[in-house]
């Protein structure tokens, strides 16, 4: 955890100032708008501060909320009541800014007729036609190089996605991510789908690419042991409708690798998270 402040001014009370995500008292009620006769409670008085460089993963039941929760981070999806705030700033605002936050979701969203290089581009080329960013894609150019070699691309530039392996495919996946540098990732089980040593493999990588580039990072995982491995911080939702019930401190050394997952102090903290899982 870093002690930094956001360098906000706009945060109108201590805790949005310290906080680079925050969720505040948020309720998310589906379908209470619509004509539709049944309402479903996804979350409920949810509140969670996530400092500047963070790394803090969310756990919960299937249909919990946890996509509700990083759909509204994300301002893709409006809370029933409460505001999340990013740099103090609501999601919801105009002053806002959508590049302030990069997405990953478990399946790859590469176009199969594209390239690696052109699909890591291609946030850009449609943020600039809708003319929500300007000037020259050279720095884009050269920002999608050094991505390559951060997430370790290098030789597959021109490859199409479908002769990635799924592994290969999540990586470009997190360089469409990282392309406008936001100082967010909200990553949705990104590695849900993988087999345990390709995961194994892209957790390692993914700590190594938080720790060069200093993102705060908002982890939605139902692997237990990877929430644990991951994080500073775990958060563990109840059933729907999901409320906060326990958070667990993870005090593992930094850096992590292979051999974290067999000391003691893993163990006990990957058992102590499935005893609060027990007792939902
Ligand atoms: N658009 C929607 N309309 C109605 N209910 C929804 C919608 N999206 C999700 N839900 C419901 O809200 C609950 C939480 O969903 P979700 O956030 O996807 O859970 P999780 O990611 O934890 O599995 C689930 O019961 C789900 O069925
Ligand atoms: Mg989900």
């Amino acid at each position: 955890m870093s002690n930094q402040t956001t360098g906000s001014s706009q945060g109108t009370n201590a805790a949005s100032r310290e906080s680079l995500i925050s969720f505040n008292s948020v309720d998310k009620i589906y379908g209470r708008d619509s004509a539709a006769e049944e309402s479903v409670a996804a979350l409920e008085d949810v509140n969670l501060d996530i400092e500047r460089g963070e790394f803090v993963s969310v756990v919960g039941p299937s249909g919990c909320g946890k996509s509700t929760l990083l759909h509204m981070a994300a301002g893709i999806l409006e809370s029933t009541n409460g505001t999340v705030e990013i740099n103090g700033i609501a999601v919801q605002s105009d002053e806002h800014q959508r590049n302030e936050v990069g997405l990953v979701f478990q399946h790859p969203v590469a176009l199969e007729w594209r390239t690696v290089r052109k699909n890591l581009l291609l946030p850009v080329q449609i943020l600039k036609e809708n003319g929500e960013i300007e000037g020259d894609m050279d720095h884009y150019r050269e920002r999608a190089d050094d991505l390559i070699s951060l997430v370790g691309l290098e030789g597959f530039e021109s490859s199409y996605p479908n002769e990635l392996s799924g592994g290969m495919q999540q990586r470009v996946t997190l360089t469409q991510a990282l392309i406008y540098n936001p100082s967010v990732l909200l990553m949705d089980e990104p590695f849900g789908s993988l087999d345990a040593m390709t995961k194994g493999e892209l957790n390692l990588e993914l700590l190594r690419i938080w720790n060069e580039t200093e993102k705060t990072i908002l982890f939605i995982t139902h692997d237990l042991d990877e929430a644990v491995f991951l994080s500073d911080r775990v958060v563990v939702l109840s059933p729907r409708p999901g409320q906060i019930v326990d958070e667990i401190e993870i005090d593992l050394e930094r850096p992590r690798s292979e051999d974290t997952r067999g000391t003691e102090r893993f163990v006990e903290l990957a058992t102590e998270l499935r005893q609060h899982f027990k007792r939902l």
